[in-house]
C-alpha cells in the first residue's frame, strides 16, 4: 500500500449524480471540475453522461481530453478570465460562458451563448462569500442587458450561484423570480437558467429543494425550449471520497504521518477547521483496497491531545491538534469523505518544493 492514498467510491459518484437528477429531473448536471479534478473522477462522470462547469481554460481542455464536448457540455463559469482565455475556449468549440461585468462583456464578442450571472444577496451564513465576487445586482444586471442589445448581442440566459452552503430553498426562490423578471422586463427569450451549486451532501437534505425543482418546471413550461442548469461540486464528489496516511513515527503527542496536510487538505478542511481524523489499522485497510469495499470509518470521540504532523516541511503542515484514540507507527490516519476541494488544491509546484510523491487513488465500489 502507498503511504498516502483516497478511496474514491464510484458508486457513490453515481449515485449522488443520479440523486441529483431525482431531484431536479430536467436539469442538466454541469460538474464543477474545480470541486475535484482527479482524472478517475472526470472520467466517470464523463462516462455517465455529465457535463462540466470550468472555471478556467486549462480545465476546458483537461475536460475535452476525457471526451466531453465543448459545444454542448462545457459552460465556462468564470465571469473573470483574460480575453485570451476567452479566445481559446472559443476555439476549442465551447459556446456557453457567463459574464458580470462590462469589461467581460465587452470581450465576449465572439461568444455564442453568454449568460448574465446574478448575484444572490443571501450569503451571511457562507465561510467563504462569493458574492465579494461573483455575480452582480440586477441593477447593474439590467445596465449590462442593455449594453448587450447596443452590440448586437443576445444574451441566451441567467445564471447565479448561491454560493455554499445553498442555504434555504425561499432564497433560491428568491433569485428565480429575479430572474423571470429581468427576462421579462428585457424581453430576454430565456434559452437557459443555471442555478449553480452549492447543494450540500450532508446537512439539509436534497429532497428540501422539492419546491425549488416543481418552480423549475413551471418556469420551464412558461418558456418553452429552456435548459435548466446546475453546477454542482460538492454535493457529488465530497463523500464519495477518504483520504489514508500512514504514520511513520509517534514521539510523545507527535504524531508523523506520510502525507501532508498543506498538499491534500489545503482549503476547505484546513481553514474552516472541519478536518476530522480517525485511526484505521494497516490490515483493515489492506483488506479494503484488496475487496474494494469500502471501510465504514468510525470517528472516536475522547483519546488523548496529540499533534498530527505533515512531512512537507513547510510550517503550515498540520493536520490536527487535539484529542485522538491510540496510534502506532504503521497505523493510517484516515479522513472520511474528503473529496470537496481537496484534491484540487495540490499543485506541481508544492510536490517540487516538498519532494513528496502524490498520492494515489485507489478506486472501490
Ligand atoms: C459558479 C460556480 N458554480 C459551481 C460551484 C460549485 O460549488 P459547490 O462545490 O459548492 O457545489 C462554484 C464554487 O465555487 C462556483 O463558483
Amino acid at each position: 500500500m502507498k503511504p498516502s492514498f483516497v478511496t474514491l467510491s464510484l458508486s457513490k459518484l453515481k449515485l449522488q449524480y443520479e440523486l441529483l437528477l431525482k431531484t431536479f429531473p430536467t436539469a442538466k448536471v454541469y460538474y464543477s471540475v474545480k470541486c475535484n479534478p482527479l482524472p478517475n473522477v472526470i472520467k466517470y462522470l464523463t462516462e455517465i453522461g455529465c457535463s462540466f462547469d470550468c472555471a478556467s481554460i486549462n480545465e476546458i481542455k483537461y475536460a475535452i481530453s476525457f471526451g466531453c464536448d465543448a459545444k454542448t457540455q462545457i459552460i465556462f463559469a468564470n465571469p473573470h478570465c483574460s480575453q485570451a482565455d476567452i479566445d481559446e475556449a472559443v476555439r476549442v468549440g465551447v459556446e456557453m460562458m457567463t459574464f458580470d461585468s462590462e469589461a467581460q462583456l465587452l470581450m465576449m464578442k465572439n461568444v455564442a451563448k453568454p449568460l448574465l450571472r446574478l448575484r444572490p444577496d443571501s450569503q451571511s451564513n457562507q465561510f467563504v462569500k462569493l458574492g465579494l465576487k461573483f455575480g452582480t445586482d440586477s441593477f447593474e444586471g439590467q445596465r449590462l442587458l442593455n449594453l448587450a442589445k447596443a452590440m448586437k448581442k443576445d444574451v441566451v440566459g441567467i445564471a447565479f450561484h448561491m454560493g455554499y452552503p445553498i442555504g434555504p430553498a425561499d432564497q433560491i426562490m428568491l433569485m428565480l423570480k429575479e430572474v423571470e423578471r429581468l427576462a421579462a422586463f428585457n424581453n430576454l427569450k430565456l434559452q437557459y437558467l443555471d442555478f449553480g451549486g452549492g447543494l450540500m451532501p450532508s446537512g439539509v437534505p436534497i429532497e428540501d429543494y422539492a419546491g425549488v425543482s416543481k418552480e423549475l418546471l413551471r418556469i420551464q413550461r412558461d418558456n418553452p425550449g429552456l435548459e435548466i442548469q446546475s453546477e454542482p461540486g460538492r454535493y457529488i464528489v465530497e463523500d464519495a471520497i477518504d483520504f489514508y496516511t500512514r504514520v511513520e513515527s509517534v514521539d510523545k503527542n507527535r504524531v508523523f504521518v506520510a502525507g501532508s496536510a498543506v498538499q491534500s487538505f489545503h482549503r476547505d478542511l484546513l481553514l474552516s477547521k472541519k478536518l476530522t481524523l480517525s485511526v484505521v489499522k494497516a490490515e483493515e485497510l489492506q483488506k479494503c483496497v484488496h475487496s474494494k469495499k469500502r471501510i465504514d470509518i468510525q470517528v472516536v470521540e475522547g483519546g488523548e491531545d496529540k499533534i498530527v504532523i505533515g512531512s512537507s516541511g513547510i510550517r503550515y503542515d498540520i493536520f490536527y491538534e487535539g484529542k485522538l484514540g491510540d496510534v502506532k507507527a504503521g497505523d493510517y490516519i484516515a479522513v472520511k469523505n474528503a473529496g470537496a476541494y481537496t484534491a484540487s488544491c495540490l499543485s506541481d509546484r508544492l510536490d517540487q518544493f516538498s519532494g513528496m510523491e502524490p498520492f494515489q487513488v485507489v478506486e472501490i465500489d
